[in-house]
């Protein structure tokens, strides 16, 4: 099952819930091609682009967070780190599995349900339990 953008991730900055629409979309499209892993460059390509595209969306929030003054920006810093290291992690496994001949293409399927459950934890629980957490700031103050 995909996941749909919903209401209650809004966090009320534009560009922050622009990035985790498209986030959920990128998570969408590794769902989809893990369903059907026929060309397994099509996996990698989806996974690097989902990791590009967090890094960049987490530096542009944690430069957002400079311009407002969040305090606890260290921690939500090292909480991106962390996110960043779980997709490697994830992707060095997709790989290994790949090579193993007793894996390949097969092996990546049957693992697939699992992998997008984790992935959309992934977004979802930061989005709600870390990311809402700035919602304050951008109600306080007028700067945009
Ligand atoms: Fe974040």
């Amino acid at each position: 099952m995909p996941i749909f953008w919903r209401p209650q991730f809004r966090i009320g900055h534009d560009d922050i819930d622009n990035d985790h629409r498209y986030l959920i979309l990128l998570i969408n499209t590794v769902e989809l091609v893990l369903r059907f892993p026929d060309d397994p460059r099509n996996v990698e390509a989806a996974l690097t682009e989902l990791r590009r595209y967090a890094q960049y969306h987490f530096e542009r929030e944690e430069r957002i967070q400079i311009a407002y003054g969040y305090i606890h920006i260290d921690q939500h810093k090292n909480e991106h780190r962390e996110l960043l290291g779980e997709i490697d992690a994830l992707a060095q496994r997709l790989s290994a599995t790949l090579e193993d001949p007793d894996g390949g293409v097969e092996g990546v399927k049957a693992q697939s349900a699992e992998i997008t459950a984790f992935l959309r934890k992934w977004l979802v629980d930061h989005v709600m339990k870390t990311d809402m957490k700035l919602v304050p700031l951008f109600r306080k103050t007028a700067l945009r």
